[in-house]
């Protein structure tokens, strides 16, 4: 009844949709920018994982995980050019390791599963940023737990910079008009614990969303224009993510696009990032929607169902300034860097099955892909199951959607590192790989459904030198 009252009374005011608010709101909470120690130009970054308690859900403390607090991490801040030297402490009591996702290093920096190392001790990883601006972020990634250490809260988004796109004009205050937006996911047992009950199909798939960690929060904008940098850190869940207004996207996970692209909503697969651009009217009030995933993402009502494709949520309540000037318009190109694809050296074909790939499961002493070359590839990533979603994620690399068969991926422009591969559809992937010859050491490639990852959807490639043999382990 109440709900016909207020829709009654919005027609009356003439508005599209009745606005939609929190009964609990709370501040929107920003995770620290963590620019490290800046040395010259290399930059040293100190992160420890830890246990300890966090207000979630309002009037609650549950314990959790976070890097440099009780709960997920800083963001990182690191521009192009730069020395990274960072040491990771180990202060939980399992083995874990810290991966970067969407960035290009050396197989010694990527944080695989072979590198898991115990409590108490601490891992340094160093390398160079080579790669353009663009939202990433980090998160654990040890064999078959990577769900549940990320679950509990150790995860944080790494802002990537550089001098072409500080140039652009775009919103670039952290936390004041450019914002992390970190989408995860939880369900809490009646004590408010994080329930960590393992479902065998959906995994640690959450009921309660949550953006920066906790629930309902509200964001009050005092500026007309924001950049919301979109981090879908959920372990299972896949979002469309609607605001009410058309918004621009200006980057998908790897870097800016070549030009602005309006959108009414986008659709983000587990791991994969954007950036949106939206300006706000005064005094408007907009809601972050996840408004459930269109056809059903291809699945059948009942998998549909069970994954959560059906399922919408107010996820962030944004409050525009009373005044303030017009947005200016936004730059016509974004990013000149999408250069002419040349044709691939090599072309492998990836089946996505159950929790299988290639009809095999991860195993941490094969190599199942060798790189021997710094040209691209192109890979063809087919869902062969009707009823399961998947998707797919490459370490180390970026790529673009070469072609679509048997499906439709919504936003297929830009550099990709993590993309949905529809029920049935094959997504052809034009990959270009970070090139760091080392055969002792492998990246990862697997379905970032966490529960998939950690049920052995994963495998290897190493990258090597021409006609090099990978020697895993060796030295
Ligand atoms: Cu974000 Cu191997 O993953
Ligand atoms: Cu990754
Ligand atoms: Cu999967």
């Amino acid at each position: 009844m109440k709900g016909a009252v207020l829709t009654a009374a919005a027609v009356l005011a003439g508005c599209a949709a009745p606005t939609r608010s929190f009964d609990q709101a709370r501040a929107l909470p920003i995770p620290p920018l963590d620019e490290g120690e800046l040395d010259g130009t290399t930059r040293r970054f100190e992160l420890t994982a830890q246990s300890g308690e966090y207000e979630i859900q309002p009037g609650t403390m549950t314990p959790t995980w976070g890097f440099n607090g009780a709960w997920l991490g800083p963001t990182l801040y690191m521009r192009r050019g730069e020395r990274i030297e960072m040491r990771v402490h180990n202060g939980v009591d399992e083995p874990t390791v810290v991966h970067w996702h969407g960035l290009h290093l050396p197989a010694a920096a990527d944080g695989g599963p072979a590198l898991t190392f115990d409590p108490g001790e601490t891992w340094e990883p160093a390398w160079d940023v080579d790669q353009p601006a663009a939202t990433c972020w980090y998160h654990p990634h040890p064999h078959e737990v990577s769900a549940l250490h990320a679950y509990r809260g150790l995860a944080g988004g790494i802002v990537i910079a550089d001098d072409e796109s500080d140039a652009l004009g775009l919103p670039q205050e952290y936390g004041v008009d450019d914002i992390p937006v970190i989408i995860t996911d939880a369900k809490f047992t009646a004590d408010g614990h994080l329930d960590e009950t393992i479902d065998p199909t959906y995994g640690l798939l959450g009921d309660t969303p949550l953006v920066n960690g906790i629930t309902q929060p509200r964001f009050e904008a005092t500026t007309r224009r924001l950049r919301l940098r979109l981090v879908n850190g959920a372990t299972m869940r896949f979002h469309n993510l609607s605001l009410g207004v058309p918004f621009h996207v200006i980057a998908t996970d790897q870097s800016l696009l070549s030009a602005p692209v309006e959108v009414d909503e986008i659709l983000l697969s587990p791991g994969e990032r954007a950036e949106i651009i939206v300006d706000l009217a005064p005094g408007a009030q907009l809601m972050l929607r996840s408004t459930g995933i269109p056809r059903r993402g291809g699945l059948p009502k009942e998998a549909a169902q069970g994954f959560g494709f059906e399922d919408t949520f107010d996820l962030l309540e944004i409050a525009a300034p009373a005044d303030g000037a017009d947005p200016a318009p936004l730059p016509e190109g974004l990013s000149a860097a999408v250069d002419t694809l040349d044709g691939p050296v090599a072309e492998r074909e990836l089946r996505l099955n159950g929790f299988q790939i290639n009809e095999q499961s991860m195993d941490m002493h094969r190599v199942d892909i060798v790189v021997d070359h710094a040209g691209r590839e192109l890979w063809h990533v087919t869902n062969e199951n009707d009823d399961w979603p998947h998707n797919f994620h490459i370490h180390n690399a970026r790529f673009q959607v070469a072609e679509v068969k048997d499906g439709a991926i919504a936003f297929a422009d830009g550099w990709h590192d993590t993309i949905s591969i529809p029920p049935l559809a094959t997504v052809s992937l034009l990959v270009e790989f970070g090139y760091y010859p080392d055969p002792t050491l492998a990246y990862m490639f697997h379905c970032h459904m966490l529960f998939h990852e950690d049920q052995g959807m994963m495998g290897q490639f190493v990258v090597v030198e021409p006609g090099q043999e990978p020697r895993l382990g060796g030295h």
